[in-house]
């Protein structure tokens, strides 16, 4: 079980097992959903778990469900022995790392889907993704029943999707958001960032720039939602970004706005080159 001093469990059964022994001493456990290639956002992540829990389990699989046909499954950076190394230094008690077919045995017929919220956005853009995200992210918490798990604010519809689905199938786990951990010139941290090309790791941060620049300029003119999105729009295509979307929406329930006259959320995707970037952060009315 144990690889290099972490403990590694393959099976349900196996991380079953751990949970049990450190229930049985009430002792609370965090979870830390992940896919890997790990950088640090994981890593506050395992972090914010730590602060909260005596016991925290991560999470290693690469969920095919949330992948399109279209998408990068296949190439999705894959370093099992990296990622053991980072959450063993991080201080991560057990990694579960199921195969495809621990997840999905054939057979496997069950879809979870949170409708309206899971719908728009990277919804629209990703068909079926977030089925695929509610169908896994259900499933590590049923397989595992921590008390609290993590998810990233740099994923923000995810987190109200994850948000939504736990409260709606009454799972009985807290589900809690850690802000978006950036590099020193504003890009939120990515796996995909590895994709980008030296010229455009140089334009990247612009998407965050965009979305602080607007963020500014609609606080100051709470109903000049539209121009203030369309300029961003502009800049970004100008600057060589293909745009999926650039919108503000109700910060709890993601509903569209068109005014600033509660706590909102912008949020962006754009793709520049063959890499597919995305953001958010919180727009608050003065
Ligand atoms: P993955 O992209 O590996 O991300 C795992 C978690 O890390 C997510 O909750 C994500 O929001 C968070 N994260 C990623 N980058 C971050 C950053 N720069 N700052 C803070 N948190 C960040 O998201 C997934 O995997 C999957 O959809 C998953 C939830 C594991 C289900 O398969």
């Amino acid at each position: 079980m144990a690889t290099r001093d972490i403990a590694v469990a393959r099976t349900v059964a196996g991380l079953r097992e751990a949970v049990a022994g450190w229930r049985a001493r009430q002792e609370r456990v965090g979870l830390v959903p992940t896919m890997g290639a790990l950088h640090r956002g994981h890593l506050a992540l395992v972090a914010a778990a730590r602060r909260d829990c005596p016991r925290v389990v991560a999470s290693l699989f690469v969920n095919p469900k949330q992948f399109g046909p279209r998408e990068d499954f296949a190439a999705y950076p894959r370093d099992e022995a990296a990622d053991l190394a980072k959450f063993r230094e991080g201080g991560v008690d057990l990694v579960f790392a199921p195969t495809v077919g621990e997840m999905y045995p054939g057979g496997f017929a069950t879809a979870v889907q949170v409708a309206g919220l899971g719908d728009a956005m990277e919804g629209a853009h990703r068909h079926g993704h977030f089925d695929g995200v509610a169908t896994v992210v259900s499933k590590l918490l049923l397989q595992c029943v921590p008390d609290i798990a993590y998810f990233g604010e740099k994923d923000y519809q995810q987190l109200m999707v994850v948000r939504r689905m736990a409260r709606d199938l009454d799972i009985p786990v807290r589900i809690e958001g850690v802000p978006t951990v950036r590099e020193p010139d504003g890009l939120a941290l990515s796996s995909r960032n590895v994709y980008l090309s030296p010229e455009e790791r140089q334009v990247a941060p612009l998407l965050h720039r965009v979305l602080h620049d607007t963020a500014i300029a609609i606080a100051a003119a709470p109903d000049t939602v539209t121009a203030n999105i369309e300029k961003g729009l502009a800049v970004l295509r100008q600057a060589g970004f293909m745009p999926d979307y650039l919108e503000m929406r109700d910060a709890a329930d993601l509903s569209p706005m068109t005014a600033l006259d509660r706590p909102a959320r912008l949020l962006a995707a754009a793709r520049l080159g063959r890499t597919r970037l995305i953001d958010n952060i919180p727009v608050m009315p003065r």
